[in-house]
């Protein structure tokens, strides 16, 4: 039975479609199987001797009754000497089918007198005929039993014995017959009694697995104040129901619970929630760039918000970050698998490079994505430039990066934090090549309407390859609420606003906003002078008298970030409020960035050409108004810029976030310094105690520079001091700990669905 039962569970069929309740089903059956086995070999030989006994009595009855007819005319026979009419008598009785032979035996030891023709040799009357009244016995000869009545004659002394002989093997047959019959019979009962609780538990099993499936969508999907009321599945569904909600004010409580994020935390909660699980970064900009300079090899550290924000929770967590080998000495520093340990001597994760040529960099990065994307997506005016080749190259780049990420996931299931516009079509790569990865893609860059989205020409399929993903991140609800807009637009999908999730063939992805953010403390500052050792160093070194107020710009050199909106304003000040002429400067510190391309490089040389020409206007003033540095600074030297500063200024004419902003903060722990943050920043949904600017409107922003110099110290302090508390608690470890929590409830929730829906559940 058990051979049975292995065989029949090995059975492909068998293991897919019944599955473990009907293994369960089967175990069951086999017990039942077993009792009735068990009960057939007790019962069996007791029905066996009953039939035979009520069979024997039966014959013997019958032996009787035809002795009780013969009895008097064989007397008769018998006194008047009748041996032919004895023997007579004697052949007619015996052509009765049951009756093998009669004989009489005369009071003598030797053999019968009379007897019929199959009277057994073997018997004699010294055995059979000895009792005064009627015997039975039974004897086997050959090979049947056989069932001997003998019926003294009182008339005749000595004694003479009527013997019958009948044949009993039909008893043993019907015995045989009989426990036959209550074999079948009790087999048929157990079998269809098996079958029966077979099917109900299945039938039970199967109905408790759909409500189990329907209570948990039901519970996942319809809630919130808005939401319809979801069909009641009893217990059951409030179970389920409470078990997800536990799971949520969970993480939630870790979230609120959690102000103070910092390394450690978003450490411990990765232990906690996603144990042991691989994380995988895709960012086309490296943490640490190797480039051949005069001295060797040279470590860079690229000017990028992106990779201030991700690279300290990459050390928090390890893993892999995949990135575009740009560096000159790149190639010279990896090991044979394009992988190298960083940070360089205190190894804390690995960075896999991935190689570009020179013409797909050209296609990939410098013409899909910062002449397509980058200005359709920040409205500043800047017309974007679509070539098909551009996008031919953009999705080879995107495949090889797939590739990458296969090749590096050692578990079926990882993470995968794949960073901004350049990957737009990597999601959905990902998917195909991981189905069970966690794909939590973050946009960088703000998402613009509908309408202006529309005019990228290959909206459908960059929609498409998005959606691959687990999770997509805004940094603003406001860059959400587009993109769920134009996926509302241009695909057919279906989109749950209550839920926020958009899902394409099946396939569900929520879109939310995680407010991107920076180290806490910065690394950076760690190795700052105070704040006044800093005004002096950088005064002294830009020779500028010690009591100049400085203003600082700090960013890439990219012509969103409103640089000569800025310059503008410093000229507007000096207009309306001479008294600043030769006591204030405007530092503008510039990364050179994507100089490639013909908008980068004419904006620095308008923006030098702006410079010269303002500090020209006020050439009979000392120092000049405005002192433009293009070059890379290294983040010390722009935290040690921040800290000599009275006034940051961030004018962008759109922007995702702005980590400036934040850095700016987190540089003056003296609580001094005045933030002066455009209204086009993500960041200023946030920091609401900066003074907003407009930078578009030249005159109100050189106004508010000027309230910004003559701000009294405590209002500096008291705006500061909230900024500052603000940054500190919502720092990036809040910004990836709060992403990693979603994708460690939505992992447990897929789990707790994919049970459900499994074959083994609903049979
Ligand atoms: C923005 C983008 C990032 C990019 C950074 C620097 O912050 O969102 O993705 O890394 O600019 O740009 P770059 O082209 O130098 O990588």
């Amino acid at each position: 039975m058990d051979f049975l039962l292995r065989y029949w569970e090995r059975r492909p069929s068998f293991r897919a479609v019944a599955g473990q309740p009907a293994q369960l089903a089967a175990r069951y059956g086999l017990i039942a199987a077993g009792i009735a086995l068990l009960a057939i070999t007790l019962l069996g030989p007791l029905v066996t001797s009953l039939v035979e006994d009520w069979s024997r009595r039966d014959v013997e009855m019958r032996a009787a009754l035809v002795f009780n007819s013969v009895g008097g005319p064989l007397a008769a026979m018998l006194a008047g000497g009748q041996d032919d009419q004895i023997n007579a008598l004697f052949e007619r009785v015996a052509t009765d089918p049951r009756v093998v032979a009669v004989a009489l035996c005369r009071g003598g030891d030797g053999p019968p007198s009379h007897a019929t023709r199959l009277m057994p040799p073997s018997i004699s009357c010294a055995e059979i005929a000895r009792s005064d009244s009627e015997s039975f016995s039974s004897v086997i000869v050959k090979g049947r039993r056989m069932l001997i009545g003998a019926f003294p004659i009182s008339t005749e002394t000595p004694q003479s014995h009527f013997i019958i002989v009948q044949d009993l093997t039909f008893a043993e047959h019907r015995g045989q017959e009989a426990r036959n019959y209550l074999t079948l019979m009790l087999g048929g009962i157990i079998l269809a009694s098996g079958a029966l609780a077979i099917g109900l538990v299945l039938y039970l099993i199967r109905n408790w697995m759909q409500r189990f499936k329907q209570a948990v969508t039901s519970a996942t999907t319809a809630r919130g104040p808005g939401s319809e009321a979801p069909a009641s599945f009893g217990p059951l569904d409030r179970e389920v129901r409470q078990v997800l909600r536990q799971l949520e004010m969970s993480q939630a409580a870790i979230d609120r619970d959690q102000a103070n994020w910092s390394k450690t935390t978003l450490r411990e909660i990765m232990m906690a929630e996603l144990p042991g699980v691989e994380v995988l970064v895709v960012a086309n900009r490296e943490p640490y760039i190797h480039n051949r300079g005069e001295h060797g090899i040279e470590l860079q550290t690229p000017a990028s918000g992106l990779v201030s924000a991700v690279e300290p929770v990459m050390r928090a967590c390890g893993g892999t970050w995949i990135a575009h080998g740009s560096g000159t000495a790149d190639r010279d520093t990896v090991d044979e698998h394009d992988r190298i340990a960083v940070p360089p001597g205190n190894p804390e994760y690995t960075l896999r490079r991935i190689w570009v040529s020179e013409e797909e960099q050209d296609g990939y990065y410098y013409g899909l994505a910062n002449e397509g994307l980058w200005p359709l997506c920040h409205i500043a005016f800047t017309r974007p430039v679509f070539r098909e080749s551009d996008w031919r190259t953009y999705r080879t780049v995107n495949e090889r990066f797939a590739e990458a990420v296969a090749a590096e996931a050692k578990t079926s299931s990882p993470i995968v934090l794949i960073q901004d516009y350049h990957f737009g079509l990597l999601p959905r790569m990902v998917r195909e090549r991981l189905p069970d990865a966690t794909i939590i893609t973050f946009w960088h860059i703000p998402w613009p309407n509908a309408e202006t989205f529309g005019i990228f020409p290959w909206k459908e399929e960059i929609i498409h390859g998005l959606l691959g993903s687990t999770i997509i991140g805004f940094h603003t609800q406001f860059h959400c609420n587009n993109f769920l807009e134009t996926v509302d637009r241009f695909v057919e999908s279906r989109i749950d606003r209550e839920q926020e999730s958009v899902t394409l063939k099946g396939h569900e992805t929520f879109v939310r906003p995680y407010p991107i953010s920076i180290d806490w403390p910065p690394a950076a500052l760690e190795h700052q002078k105070s704040v006044e050792e800093c005004r002096v160093a950088v005064r002294k070194r830009l020779g500028l008298p010690l009591d100049t107020k400085i203003a600082v710009g700090i960013e890439r050199f990219d012509y969103t970030k409103g640089v000569l909106d800025r310059t503008r304003a410093v000229d507007t000040l000096l207009e309306s409020h001479p008294e600043w002429r030769g006591r204030f400067v405007l530092i503008q510190a510039a990364a050179p960035t994507r100089s490639k391309l013909s908008t980068y490089k004419g904006l620095q040389d308008e923006a030098a050409e702006l410079a010269e020409q303002i500090n020209a206007k006020y050439a009979d003033v000392s120092p000049a108004p405005v002192r433009l540095i293009i070059r890379h600074h290294e983040p010390a030297e722009v935290f040690e810029l921040f800290r000599a500063a009275d006034v940051c200024i961030v004018s962008s004419l759109h922007d995702g976030m702005n980590l400036v902003a934040k850095e700016f903060i987190a540089a003056r722990d003296d609580e001094r310094g005045v933030l002066m943050l455009s209204h086009f920043a993500g960041a200023s949904r946030e920091l609401a105690e900066a003074l907003i600017i407009n930078p578009y409107d030249t005159h109100a922003t050189g106004e508010a520079l000027h309230s910004a110099l003559i701000m009294p110290e405590a209002e500096q302090h008291e705006r500061m001091r909230l900024m500052r508390a603000y940054v500190s608690s919502r720092n990036v470890y809040r910004w990836a700990g709060r992403m990693l929590l979603d994708a460690s409830r939505l992992r447990k929730k897929q789990r707790i669905l994919e049970i459900a829906s499994s074959d083994s559940f609903t049979g």
